[in-house]
């Protein structure tokens, strides 16, 4: 019979091998015939399923609404000051793109993690909090620079009033609010932030959709997936600045002293 050489890699999500390439199984025509979004090849090339298209249309609402905030940001900090010293469209992204993390951007992993645990162990908020401050560690999605309690976020909501809509429960995502309830009673800074919404409404779409078994949660929850949201999203803004700064001439940045405090 025949004799197959061990193979150095497993691939499981793509297939360019026929006449067409398949994300998962799905053929790029029947991809552009049936009028899908880049929700469903998301869903494809990381779930690995074909999604209902209320959950296509979240993640699509994600990736809008977490393109840009303006250049003030750490990314696009990091991404302006790198297309003005002159380098590349590539440098320029990856160098705001590794400003993504625990505390900008990167933090709907653990706020998933943190928010099923808690949720899930029937946890009120204040036994939540306490305990996460008893540890030592900020609860992630909750807290942000500029909004406050008076000054909410706008993504914060249009997230919100999507799923409340569209989703069959939101159990994840109201323990968030209570959460923030709770925290906001500590500090007016203290809100539900982007990432916090998101990664309790994405458990909410993981488990009402009715298409994860609970090991596949579990699994998802712990690679971390979500995170990829924000940097997949955010790319978008930072190679408009990277265009930006290029297409505006801008010269090599260098902070002014005035704005340094030098102390021994
Ligand atoms: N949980 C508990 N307490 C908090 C939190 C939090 N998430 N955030 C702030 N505090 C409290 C702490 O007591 C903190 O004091 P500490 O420095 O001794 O810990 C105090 O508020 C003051 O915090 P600041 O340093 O003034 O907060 P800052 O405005 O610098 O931080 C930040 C904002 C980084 C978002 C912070 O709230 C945080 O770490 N949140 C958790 C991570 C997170 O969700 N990041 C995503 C933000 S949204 C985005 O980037 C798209
Ligand atoms: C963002 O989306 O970049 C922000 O929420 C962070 C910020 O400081 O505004």
């Amino acid at each position: 019979g025949k004799v197959r050489a061990p193979t150095h890699i497993i691939s499981t999500i793509s297939d360019d091998r026929g006449e067409e390439t398949c994300y998962a199984g799905v053929p790029m025509s029947s991809i552009v015939e049936q009028g899908y979004g880049i929700g469903d090849v998301i869903s494809l090339l990381w779930f690995k399923r074909s999604l209902p298209r209320y959950c296509t249309k979240f993640i699509e609402i994600c990736i809008m609404l977490c393109a840009d905030h303006g250049p003030c940001v750490s990314g696009a900090h990091n991404t302006i000051v790198t297309a003005r010293a002159g380098k590349d469209l590539v440098s320029s992204l990856v160098s705001g793109l590794l400003t993504i993390g625990p505390r900008f951007g990167g933090a709907i992993d653990d706020a998933a993690r943190y928010f099923k645990d808690a949720y899930d162990r029937n946890l009120t908020p204040y036994e939540f909090v306490e305990s996460m401050k008893r540890k030592g560690i900020r609860v992630p999605g909750i807290g942000h620079r500029i909004k406050r309690d008076d000054n909410r976020d706008k993504r914060v909501e249009l997230l919100q009033l999507f799923a409340r809509t569209n989703f069959p429960s939101v159990k994840y995502m109201e323990y968030a609010v209570q959460v923030e309830t709770f925290t906001l009673s500590k500090a007016n800074n203290l809100v539900l932030n982007v990432d916090g919404a998101i990664g309790s409404l994405f458990l909410d779409l993981l488990v009402g959709s009715g298409m994860f078994t609970k090991q596949e949660i579990d699994e998802i929850v712990e690679i971390g997936y979500l995170n990829g949201l924000f940097v997949l999203a955010r790319s978008i803004g930072l190679i408009g600045h990277t265009f930006d700064q290029k297409r505006l001439k801008q010269p090599l940045y260098r902070h002014p002293w005035e704005d340094v405090l030098y102390t021994k």
